[in-house]
């Protein structure tokens, strides 16, 4: 087994490096990769950078040339749900890719050929996070995450979201994160605390919250990693 744990921004994989304290540094692609033996088991750690298509390649190149046979993102999300609140925890049961329109062929928001709508994460991993929530005392609420290459800053756009694909919360990189693992038969695992609610002041929230909600996703993960190298 070797896991990767991923984020999109540097502030999302801080708290990892953090708390692994040695590890290797690897330059590919373009990008850094970190490499580190935590309780006897290969992790791999990058940030993708933001989007669909940095976090394609850096998910991609986790499993295909670092050869990770499990994937956990770890990091932060606009919330749709009303119910979700600043600082609290979202595990995506399934994501989708808000921003991909071929509607005018008759398809729905989402799809395109030989593609799905949605793509459903591990079942085991969001069962494990459950007991992993109970042992730290923590809510966690499981739900839909919707990814688009958008900061959504904007109550129409957020609801339209929320409506189309039954979304909870929104960001910008599960979605793609969740098709190369699909693709590539690597069970997957996408939590993400919550920044803002995606409106006329995410950008004020997000700025303000980012560091402290990246630390409540990035400390939820490496329990998830403590229960995975122990089972
Ligand atoms: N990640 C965190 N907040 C977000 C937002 N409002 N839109 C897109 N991605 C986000």
């Amino acid at each position: 087994m070797k896991i990767a744990i991923m984020g999109a921004m540097p502030e999302e994989v801080a708290p990892i490096l953090e708390k692994l304290g040695e590890y290797s540094t690897i330059e590919y692609a373009g990008n850094k990769y970190y490499e580190a033996t935590y309780k006897g088991v290969e992790l791999v750690i990058a940030y993708s950078k933001i989007g669909k298509v940095f976090s394609t390649l850096t998910a991609t190149t986790m499993i295909e040339h670092f050869g990770a046979t499990k994937l956990l993102f770890s990091g932060v999300a606009g919330a749709i749900s009303p119910e979700l609140k600043v600082g609290d925890l979202i595990v995506a049961t399934k994501l989708s890719q808000h921003d991909l329109d071929i509607t005018a062929f008759g398809h729905p928001f989402g799809y395109v050929p030989e593609g799905a709508v949605f793509v459903e994460a591990d079942e085991a991993m969001i069962a494990m996070s459950k007991e992993v929530a109970t042992e730290m005392g923590k809510t966690i609420r499981e739900g839909i995450i919707a990814t688009g290459d958008q900061f959504v800053a904007n109550e129409e756009r957020k609801n339209w979201i929320g409506k189309e694909f039954g979304a909870d919360a929104l960001e910008m990189e599960g979605g793609s994160v969740a098709v190369v693992c699909d693709a590539l038969s690597v069970p997957f695992f996408i939590l993400r605390a919550i920044s803002d609610a995606a409106d006329m002041d995410a950008s004020f929230s997000f700025d303000e919250f980012l560091e402290t909600s990246a630390v409540e996703s990035a400390e939820f993960v490496m329990k998830m990693v403590d229960r995975l190298v122990a089972a």
